[in-house]
């Protein structure tokens, strides 16, 4: 998929170009298209009171989300190496400083922390492969499917044993180099998933109170809206596009001259919010109809899905590719995680693919086993954050380590990494340079700009003081 011929006479890659616009878009889709959409959204959807949160999402998405993907990328083929050269390199050519490198360093670090329990949610999926597969939804009782989430999540060893095999799975391609194989798994990948929600949301059309899970989606109560849960919408909105750690700039490094920030950026935009909001459509008119609890947290989709399909003709056809489907985009997602800490290494210290893989990959495993064990073993061990614990709005405990790392990295680290990264982009890159990467001064330009330099490091900074003070 790459090649080694660069667009014109500016700084070359130092690992080739994507083969084609296509090949960029699929990289990029593929890493935002994930547990994110799937797993991620429905949940705080709906421990957050649904539609006001959805809205607020939304205008995040656009209005911060656009302006952040774009000056990524930008800054990522200008720089043309990780994102921590890169900054480091753009920041020492546009008069201010080679400490910009930080904020690529803090998205390396950020991509470990979030990979270390996003690999354990993957293996959740893969095991539900399994399950599925096995027919123990067949008909099954919302007790049942309950009984099986709480019975597997609580043994440590199954978590961590798939949690292990995800992890393998991920250092196998990332050795063998991003560009390999993905380009034709998001292909079929990304389609697959939307004629499946479709067909799931016909099934939820008919047979779940979708009247219910629609209002609860886009009915804004905002009387529910909180700084905090606009904060989780805005943290969501950088963790659902990959941006905010310099993942999308990692593969930015890769884009030919000739390829449109803006369009690209439209296109993946508009297909991850598509996703998201159809898993939601597919969920909620089910947890209507069977009475389940829509703060439920985590095991939402996982409890929701296996027991309507139970119900459902071929269900566990259904819902075995179902979670093959997922497993596979949680799998491209996971790729780019890696990527930003994997290119550093090789670019640092001088490592083969296949030597920084293994290296991060293991690191990323062994803080893993944390939150592997935060659902079981660890389960009291309990800090910092307050969390809701039976979902009646109320937050009633202190976070798991998993709830910590999540917190922290798509609540906190996301949106300062994106504020950094617009204000960098923004103001000290000069105009001469962004205007040559975003292709001229037309309207998109000066949108971006005002988007860039403004409205989105404004709106991160108002959102991050109300909801921590
Ligand atoms: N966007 C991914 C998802 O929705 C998760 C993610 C966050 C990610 N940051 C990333 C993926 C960086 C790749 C690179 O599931």
């Amino acid at each position: 998929m790459l090649s080694d011929q660069a667009g014109d006479g500016k700084r070359t890659s130092l690992h080739g170009f994507w083969s084609s616009r296509m090949a960029f878009i699929l990289a990029v889709t593929g890493s935002a298209v994930g547990l994110g959409n799937i797993w991620k959204f429905p949940y705080i959807a709906g421990q957050n009171g649904g539609g006001a949160f959805v809205l607020v999402y939304l205008f995040c998405v656009v209005l911060i989300g656009m302006p952040v993907m774009m000056s990524e990328i930008l800054i990522g083929r200008r720089g043309r190496r990780n994102p921590v050269a890169s900054m480091a390199l753009l920041g020492e050519e546009e008069g201010s400083s080679r400490n910009w490198q930080w904020v690529g360093g803090m998205g390396v670090l950020a991509g470990i922390l979030i990979l270390s329990y996003y690999s354990v949610i993957a293996g959740w999926t893969l095991e539900y492969v399994a399950k599925s597969a096995s027919g123990v939804f067949t008909g099954a009782s919302a007790d049942l499917v309950g009984a099986e989430f709480g019975a597997f999540i609580g043994d440590w060893r199954k978590v961590v044993l798939v949690h292990t095999l995800f992890m393998g799975l991920t250092i196998f391609v990332v050795a063998r180099g991003v560009e390999r194989g993905l380009e034709q798994l998001v292909k079929f990948m990304v389609p697959a998933l939307l004629v499946l929600l479709l067909v799931l949301l016909g099934y939820s059309m008919t047979s779940g109170h979708f009247g219910e899970g629609l209002a609860f989606l886009f009915m804004p109560d905002f009387g529910k809206l909180t700084w905090e849960s606009v904060l989780v919408a805005l943290g969501h909105a950088f963790f659902t596009l990959s941006i905010g750690m310099g993942a999308i700039m990692a593969y930015g490094a890769y884009l030919p001259e000739d390829t449109s920030i803006t369009g690209t950026s439209t296109a993946v935009v508009a297909a991850d919010t598509l996703i998201a909001l159809l898993a939601a459509l597919v969920i909620f008119p089910l947890v209507f109809a069977n009475d389940l609890n829509t703060a439920e947290g985590p095991g939402l989709v996982f409890q929701t899905l296996p027991l309507a399909l139970g119900q459902m003709p071929g269900g566990a056809f259904f819902s075995t590719i179902f979670f093959v489907l997922l497993s596979f985009a949680a799998w491209t997602s996971a790729i780019g995680l890696m990527e930003p800490a994997v290119a550093w290494i090789v670019e640092q210290f001088k490592k083969t693919r296949a030597q920084a893989a293994v290296m991060i990959g293991g690191l990323i495993w062994l803080l893993g086993l944390c939150s592997a064990m935060s659902f079981n073993v660890l389960s009291d061990f309990r800090f910092l954050i307050n969390v809701d614990t039976d979902g009646d709005g109320i937050m009633d405990a202190k976070g798991t380590i998993f709830d910590n790392v999540d917190y922290l990295t798509s609540n906190i680290m996301l949106p300062l990494g994106g504020l950094l990264i617009t204000v960098f982009a923004g103001w000290v890159m000069c105009r001469n340079s962004t205007a040559d990467e975003l292709g001229g001064s037309g309207g998109f330009y000066t949108a971006w700009r005002l988007l860039a330099r403004f409205i989105a490091p404004i709106g991160i900074l108002v959102v991050l003081i109300n909801a921590v003070s």
